[in-house]
């Protein structure tokens, strides 16, 4: 059984995917604890299916990622979930990780990104694939390196962009796409079906 702890900052659909799954019987892993960087709507999602959760926010470290990825780490280790044995998923956490963190879960530190990287990284990834022309875009589920949305990809797949989309509406159609091909990630990663890279 994989041990994960999901990442957050919004209205967590992925999270809920994930809870979701990982409820069924015959699920290889499951949700030991969810964190986020504030008080968001999805933390909802952990209370309704009984999962603890815990809010680590940079404000309340005086300025120092290093602290602030200290206190993400210690919270995250409370659950057993390790380099060696857990997963760390951030699924819609819209805060870069600073280094000290990155270095002791990667590879187990996996993220999901909704463009076909590497195009489109960053913040707005809906909204510039928009602004460029794109025609098709999608989703990415990665392993987060010290760059941003630069590490190993894991698996992508395609959505294909529709004349007059809005990016609300592109954004929609990606999450729902998204959700299925992060649940299928963790399983496999869990049943080990999906070798991670070693670490750095
Ligand atoms: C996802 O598309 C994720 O890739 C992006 O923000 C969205 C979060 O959605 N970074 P949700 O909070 O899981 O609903």
């Amino acid at each position: 059984m994989l041990d994960t702890v999901v990442l957050i900052s919004g209205g967590g659909s992925n999270l809920k995917a994930l809870l979701t799954a990982a409820e069924q019987p015959d699920s290889p892993f499951r949700v030991v604890a969810v964190a986020a960087d504030n008080f968001c709507d999805g933390l909802c999602h952990a209370a309704d299916h009984g999962v603890p959760s815990f809010v680590v926010s940079p404000k309340d470290h005086s300025g120092s990622r290093a602290a602030w990825g200290e206190a993400l780490a210690a919270g995250i280790r409370e659950y057993g979930v390790n380099a060696s044995n857990g997963l760390v998923v951030s699924a819609g956490f819209m805060r870069i990780l600073p280094p000290n963190f990155i270095a002791e879960f990667s590879p187990r530190l996996i993220n999901t990104h909704p463009a076909l990287l590497p195009n489109f990284p960053g913040a707005h990834a809906v909204r510039d694939a928009l602004a460029a022309g794109a025609t098709e875009t999608g989703v990415t589920v990665h392993v987060i390196d010290e760059g941003v949305d630069t590490g190993p990809i894991i698996a992508q797949h395609a959505v294909p962009v529709l004349e007059g989309d809005s990016e609300e509406e592109l954004h929609e159609r990606i999450k729902t796409v998204e959700r299925q091909l992060l649940v299928n990630v963790v399983k496999d990663i869990a049943t080990g079906k999906q070798p991670l890279p070693p670490q750095p």
